[in-house]
């Protein structure tokens, strides 16, 4: 069985978590810290803060802001970013993608902006950026604030410049992700107030920074939560984000083998002028009525495939009363799409066994 994914974890990792172990600092502290710095550098902003999800990032961002209007989101991404818009008190409205990409674009967000609308949740979806510029641009003239989806991207560019560094960035570690915690996000901005902000919302809403004179004691100066990651998990991270340019370079070299040697009749994804595509995941396109039934086919002949994303968000039950009008890319990605496993440490003989029932199930069922 090749599965969708699998975490690459060796002894760097465990004689990491053995060091934050026997230091006896389990909670957030030193070890923290430095995958921050560190975090913050490879993005290219001022702050990075650990988190226990990327789900928590993107709500605690929101949370900061006290942003409760109109939030305009894809509808076609992990229903995390929607519930987060949700959660924080505001209103998701969903806009349509670029078929190609997956990407929701300036194109598809302007119509959508009204005077509730306050900010803008792109998702760069699978491992390549959405058009950045544009969005910037959008956001700045409209003054909505801009947190990036980065859950699938760590470590992909536009024009040269990180996800995560244009708006606010919320990144995920769970294991199918480019690096991974086990369970664990990051918030990154260049903000210094609201990286303070967070920071205090997401312990327990105390500002260990307010009683100089007795910094001991510990006063809460908001009502807060518990969403901090362990120190274990932080050093883990932290070898994770060593290697992860080495792990991004493997899965592009997975995908372009792939994309080479997939019939030409699947569609394979492309990477947009501009982009440096991370394949978090690798996902083909084929038509609708024989999608499923493929997925089928793989999973007997052993390839952990997947669907990523269907249904598309706004089809789900509980975002049934959201607005459903003009996602027709959307509904027909969530149709045809199909996620082919994707990680670094992929064999060759994986690739071929992958590639070869691939073609020979489309051939069959594509007639
Ligand atoms: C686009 C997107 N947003 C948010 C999340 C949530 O991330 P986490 O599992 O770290 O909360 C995911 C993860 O699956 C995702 O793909």
């Amino acid at each position: 069985m090749i599965p969708l994914c699998r975490p690459s974890i060796g002894q760097d990792e465990f004689k990491k978590i053995q060091e934050v172990l026997i230091s006896g600092w389990l909670t957030h502290g030193p070890f923290n810290e430095e995958f921050e710095e560190s975090f913050a550098k490879y993005i290219g902003v001022g702050y990075a803060q650990t988190i226990n999800s990327c789900a928590s990032a993107l709500f605690i961002a929101l949370k900061a802001l006290n942003i409760t209007g109109e939030v305009i989101i894809p509808s076609f991404t992990f229903v995390a970013t929607a519930h987060a818009v949700v959660l924080a008190g505001a209103k998701p409205v969903f806009a349509d993608v670029d078929y190609n990409s997956g990407n929701i674009t300036a194109q598809m967000i302007e119509p959508l902006i009204t005077d509730k609308t306050q900010a803008v949740i792109p998702v760069h979806f699978s491992g390549q950026s959405c058009k950045m510029d544009e969005i910037v641009e959008l956001c700045e003239k409209h003054k909505l604030v801009l947190i990036e989806d980065s859950a699938e991207a760590i470590g992909a560019t536009y024009k040269n410049r990180k996800t995560g560094s244009f708006g606010i960035g919320c990144f995920s570690f769970f294991p199918t992700k480019n690096m991974t915690t086990g369970e664990g996000g990051m918030i990154t901005t260049n903000d210094a107030e609201l990286a303070h902000k967070i920071k205090v919302l997401i312990s327990h809403g105390i500002d260990k920074t307010t009683n100089t004179k007795f910094p001991w004691q510990r006063e809460a100066v908001t009502a807060g939560y518990n969403l901090r990651m362990s120190g274990i998990l932080a050093g883990l991270g932290m070898i994770q984000l060593q290697k992860l340019d080495q792990m991004n370079a493997k899965r592009r070299e997975h995908a372009k083998y792939l994309s080479d040697n997939l019939s030409g009749d699947i569609e394979t994804p492309k990477e947009t002028n501009g982009c440096h595509h991370v394949y978090q995941m690798y996902t083909i396109k084929v038509k609708p009525e024989i999608r499923n039934a493929m997925v089928e086919e793989l999973k007997k002949s052993g390839i952990g495939v997947s669907v990523h994303f269907s249904p598309a968000v706004h089809q789900q039950a509980y975002y049934k009363n959201y607005n459903h009008e003009n996602l027709a890319n959307t509904q027909k990605l969530s149709e045809s799409i199909i996620t082919l496993p994707m990680f670094p440490d992929l064999t060759k003989d994986d690739l071929d066994y992958i590639i070869k029932q691939t073609n020979d199930i489309f051939k069959k069922l594509n007639n």
